[in-house]
């Protein structure tokens, strides 16, 4: 059972994604040159992702980086015995641990959960679901009940979208209402989490409870950045309210199953080895200390028998799959996939 009294995070990973894709250039180069260099590959991908380099020196030494990652790519893409692929993609010419420590940036801190009512730890309102009551598969973007793809870039406030995507799914299944919520109020105005340098889904739900619920996107919409003051008052009416929050147990993906069967779960991963995952069941070995904030909204299982949670990431829609990732369910290790089983948490309306 989840009584966590210490959390530790991290910040949340940030991807800046430039979608800009010259792809008519790129089909009439590859028809004019079916060999295209490494060096022109670069190029190109300097081109698409708007990317400068300091000096020549940075340059060449990015040049191997990118060169050795596409090697890496195309021979784990050639491997036919894996359930995913990866991709080219905005982070192709740094490394992992680069990858690591720019995107997660090392900066974590403890965080007392002073704030928080014992029912809120203890209570798992699904927990009588039975295994057989739950549906083999969900979607809840069939149902109506999730917005299009956000994009945190450059802010890591993933806690925040993660928070808002479960309660936009709370709202609608409880009203029929789909409307897009804000995360900047999270970020300006929810003081136990800390903006862009990270921060926890509890944390926001908290913030809800207490001030009784968050305004929409459009009346206080995205700035990529914190630092701001807390607007709430002027920025519009309370739109979305929920009444508590609730941790499902930790490490059981039945569990969490029973939860998602019902409503979108915010989750949280590890995220640094979702580095160029393109499409795919993601099954990579994969770090459990949790450094990213995602929305679990739904489940199934591939044709070759292959269990998967369907998780909404906020990189924009050029991330995997249009801004979804399918991640392994079901894995021998109680965690889950990259830690997805460890701390979900879920926003609860009555
Ligand atoms: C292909 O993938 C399998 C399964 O993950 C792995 O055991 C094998 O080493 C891989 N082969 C190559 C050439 O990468
Ligand atoms: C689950 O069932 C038990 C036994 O009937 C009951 O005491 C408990 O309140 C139920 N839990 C919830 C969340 O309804």
């Amino acid at each position: 059972m989840a009584s966590p009294t210490t959390i530790h995070y991290y910040t949340c990973i940030t991807f800046l994604l430039i979608f800009c894709v010259c792809i008519t250039t790129l089909q009439a180069t590859s028809r004019t040159y079916p060999e295209v260099s490494m060096k022109q590959k670069h190029e190109q991908w300097i081109a698409r992702h708007g990317r400068m380099y300091a000096d020549p020196a940075e340059k060449e030494r990015r040049f191997k980086i990118f060169k050795d990652n596409v090697a890496f790519i195309e021979s784990f893409n050639n491997n036919g015995t894996r359930s995913y692929k990866l991709g080219v993609n905005a982070f192709a010419d740094m490394t992992r641990e680069e990858f690591r420590a720019s995107n997660t940036g090392g900066y974590w801190r403890s965080h007392q959960e002073t704030g928080l009512r014992a029912n809120q730890v203890q209570r798992f309102k699904y927990e009588n679901v039975s295994m057989d009551e739950v549906q083999p598969s969900m979607d809840w973007r069939d149902r109506g009940a999730v917005t299009p793809v956000k994009d945190q870039n450059p802010c890591g406030c993933c806690w925040a979208f993660a928070a808002v995507a479960a309660t936009e799914g709370i709202t609608y299944i409880k009203t029929g209402n789909l409307i897009s919520l804000s995360e900047q109020e999270l970020v300006d105005c929810d003081t136990n989490s800390i903006g862009c340098k990270g921060g926890l889904a509890a944390n926001a739900y908290q913030f809800m409870v207490n001030k009784g619920g968050i305004t929409t996107e459009s009346n206080y919409p995205y700035r990529k950045a914190d630092g701001f003051s807390c607007n709430a008052d002027d920025a519009g009416p309370i739109t979305a309210s929920i009444d508590s929050f609730e941790y499902v147990p930790p490490n059981n993906e039945n569990a969490l199953l029973a939860a998602v069967a019902n409503q979108p779960v915010s989750v949280r991963v590890n995220g640094d080895s979702f580095q160029f995952y393109k499409n795919g069941i993601f099954s990579g070995d994969c770090d459990t200390r949790l450094n990213h904030a995602v929305t679990a909204v739904g489940y199934g299982t591939a044709d070759d028998g292959m269990k998967y949670w369907l998780v909404k990431n906020s990189w924009g829609a050029g991330f995997g799959e249009n801004g979804y990732i399918r991640m392994q369910r079901d894995i021998d290790a109680a965690e889950g996939l990259c830690g997805i089983a460890k701390q979900p948490t879920y926003p609860v309306k009555n």
